[in-house]
């Protein structure tokens, strides 16, 4: 087995903060900067529709000097009413970020727009993204099955809106929050988990935590939202991946830098380190707002297995779920998880891709509604196994890390769907191999 060593300093830029500064850049008024953006498939997409709408956007390559290249996006826009209607049906692919984050600035648009995706998006659930633009007095069509394509007629009279998100979704949050910026007086919105909270620290929202713990985002309406630059750090939940490799690989050390260590996004660092993993946060700053550092990891093959039922930790590390079961099965034979049924509504249905697949590789394993369990290891399987993806960008990297440290050579279907997310994932797997 190879072992993993030395620093990743191009990490993909965060997926969630990427999304958001283009949304941002859009309705702001002025010329907003965004330096080293996500070159994911996701982000582009995100761009994509952006264009489709009238947004005047262009992405340079910034090269430096070692050779390696990012990102910077510059918006000129007008503010909240520069969009034009798109003459055609807004593409989202697979991104459900996109998809569901844009609804709500389309929500106060006046005009009729579509939004649709790949198959995979077309099949994720969009009630909640009507019901609460329905609301606020936007007219919102959807599939009889309550899917895409999401037919929006918006209009310039948003009514405001005090929401309780019926499940623990920071897309949602964030639709209500955009669509909340446009409306004719101060919505609140309230959610009984705490999701992540990048749409509120971009926009400077004020955050108030109710008596019974909850918290309500308040946002003022009607608000102009001024231009400023952002930098994108590092994805934490690509981060999750290489973590995984370097605690899996006996002997490995790596340093992750420049990481985002927003408190709603690192739940996993806890409960890994709760396992008895080797992890250490270094050089920890605020910018822009932001929790960042480094994630020092060192091999940890002594760790106990996870068991995660707790709702509030669910609800923050809901991507970061299917390394850590396939981690914890690798390790220790063992996973269990609850209180996790939104799993079954991501790019997959991913309890059952996780399963099925540590089924392919031996493991016996319990599917629950909301969640699994591995019990136990069988026979070492050898020789190439099929891996499903199930085109979902997470499942096939979670089954790629555990590629490289299982005696099975995983044959993983229609791999280049990473790039949806992490476009050089294996390049810094095999830049990290000794
Ligand atoms: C995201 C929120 C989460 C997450 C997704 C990104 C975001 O989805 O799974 O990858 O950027 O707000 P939900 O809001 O559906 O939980």
């Amino acid at each position: 087995m190879k072992v993993y060593k030395g620093e990743v300093s191009s990490l993909p830029p965060d997926k969630s903060i990427s999304h958001r500064s283009a949304l941002i850049g859009a309705i702001a008024e002025g010329t907003t900067e965004i330096s080293n953006f996500s070159g994911g498939f996701d982000n582009q997409s995100t761009l994509g529709v952006l264009r489709a709408c009238g947004i005047n956007l262009r992405q340079e390559k910034v090269t430096a000097r070692n050779g390696s290249f990012t990102r910077k996006v510059v918006i000129h826009s007008g503010g909240l009413w520069s969009f034009t209607k798109p003459e055609q049906e807004l593409m989202c692919n697979n991104s459900g970020s996109t998809m569901r984050m844009f609804a709500g600035i389309l929500a106060a648009q006046p005009f009729e727009s579509t939004l649709v995706g790949d198959s995979s998006l077309m099949r994720r659930p969009m009630q909640r993204v009507a019901n609460p633009l329905r609301l606020m007095g936007a007219e919102v069509a959807l599939s009889p099955d309550n899917t895409a394509p999401v037919i929006i007629k918006g209009t310039k009279n948003l009514q405001p809106i005090n929401y309780e998100l019926p499940v623990p979704s920071a897309q949602v949050k964030s639709l209500v929050t955009f669509a909340a910026l446009h409306a004719e007086g101060e919505s609140r919105i309230v959610e009984h988990l705490p999701s992540r909270n990048h749409t509120e620290l971009m926009l400077g929202l004020h955050v108030e935590e109710l008596p019974d713990g909850r918290f309500s985002v308040i946002v003022p309406g009607k608000m102009t939202v001024p231009a400023k630059p952002f930098h994108i750090p590092g994805d934490p939940s690509a981060a999750c991946f290489v973590i995984a490799l370097g605690l899996l690989s006996p002997g490995s050390e790596i340093l992750l830098e420049n990481v985002c260590l927003n408190p709603t996004r690192t739940g996993y660092i806890d409960v890994l380190a709760g396992a008895g993993a080797g992890l250490s946060l270094e050089n920890v700053s605020m910018k822009g707002g932001e929790k960042i550092g480094d994630i020092l990891v060192c091999s940890s093959l002594s760790m106990h297995p996870l068991r995660i039922s707790d709702p509030a930790v669910v609800a923050n590390i809901i991507d970061e779920i299917p390394m850590l079961a396939v981690l914890s099965a690798c390790v220790t034979g063992e996973f269990e998880l609850h209180n996790a049924a939104e799993l079954r509504a991501k790019e997959s249905d991913r309890i059952s891709a996780v399963v099925n697949n540590l089924e392919r590789l031996g493991f016996v394993c319990e599917e629950y509604a909301d969640g699994f369990a591995v019990t136990g290891k069988g026979a070492e399987v050898k020789g190439k196994v099929p891996i499903e993806s199930y085109d979902d960008h997470r499942i096939a990297m979670s089954f790629a890390i555990a590629d490289k440290v299982l005696p099975a050579e995983l044959d993983i279907s229609d791999a280049e769907v990473i790039g949806v997310s992490f476009p050089n994932f294996f390049e810094i797997i095999e830049g990290l191999a000794h």
